[in-house]
């Protein structure tokens, strides 16, 4: 297993945000993550990365230990991340977002980043990450001038600079247009090919269904369900979650958002 969560809990005060979640994942697989809003699934994002020290449990990342490092060390040993409200730089230029990660600009010291002028190479390097992501055209200008769609690629590009093991992307497809969503689908399945091993947060279960090999589904901290995306699509204990008991009848597919 690259990862492992054993009873991970994060309680803010009496709120059981997540609550006592096993899983595991193997490597090159994708896992989803779904579930209603308030589920509970950003926190256990941010529980895996080290944003939160959890409650109670253990996760455990390529045999190591990780609940309780912090996240610039998690991120140090490959776990990578999007957020589900971007957090691009948004005035720095689209190549220096993704110089930041390599460590050869500074976001908030700029100072520092006069010991190094990032090279050629490094550039370049750079360059690459954002030709992978679809963004080659767009290197000079501002992260702020990117559309949404483009800005949770430039985060994708970030997240790769680091070259993580694992890449957890937060509802990247929220708010695309059904085009954007197709080329988002794409871009990774492409990533998938290079057996890079991810979780996504999505609400679109046609999205979820697509990409992922096997579905976890959290409703108020707790998996009530986990298998292939098929099983999950006729789970009674998922459509209810989603639905209210009285409209266990309609078809999930329609109406998960
Ligand atoms: N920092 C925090 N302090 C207190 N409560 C929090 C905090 N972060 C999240 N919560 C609460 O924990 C619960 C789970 O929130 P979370 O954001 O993890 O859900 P989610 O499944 O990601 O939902 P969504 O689909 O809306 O993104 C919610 O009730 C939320 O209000
Ligand atoms: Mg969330």
């Amino acid at each position: 297993m690259l990862l492992e969560l054993r009873g991970v809990k994060k309680h803010f005060g009496g709120l059981k945000a997540v609550d006592g979640v096993d899983a595991g994942l193997a490597e090159g697989e994708i896992l989803g993550l779904v579930g209603p809003n308030g589920a509970g699934k950003t926190t256990l994002f941010n529980t895996i990365c080290g944003v939160y020290r959890p409650t109670a449990g253990e996760i455990y990342f390529a045999g190591r230990k990780i609940s309780g490092l912090p996240p610039s060390t998690v991120a140090g040993l490959g776990i990578g991340r999007t957020f589900q409200i971007s957090r691009v730089f948004k005035q720095m230029t689209v190549l220096e977002n993704v110089l930041v990660p390599q460590g050869l600009l500074f976001y908030n010291q700029p100072w520092r980043s006069l010991w190094h002028r990032p090279g050629l190479a490094e550039a370049e390097k750079a360059r690459r990450l954002l030709q992978r992501v679809g963004l080659a055209e767009k290197v000079g200008l501002t992260a702020a001038q990117l559309s949404l769609a483009e800005q949770r690629r430039l985060e994708i590009a970030r997240a790769l600079a680091l070259k993580p093991k694992l890449l957890m992307l937060d509802e990247p497809c929220a708010g695309l247009s059904q085009e954007e969503i197709r080329a988002f689908v794409a871009l990774v399945k492409e990533l998938r090919q290079e057996r890079l091993t991810m979780v996504l947060i999505e609400h679109n279960m046609a999205v979820a269904a697509e990409l992922c090999d096997r579905i976890v589904v959290l409703s108020y901290g707790k998996k009530i369900a986990e298998g292939r995306p098929e099983e999950i699509q006729r789970d009674p204990a998922v459509i209810q979650a989603y639905l209210g008991e009285e409209e266990v009848e309609r078809p999930v597919r329609a109406s998960i958002r």
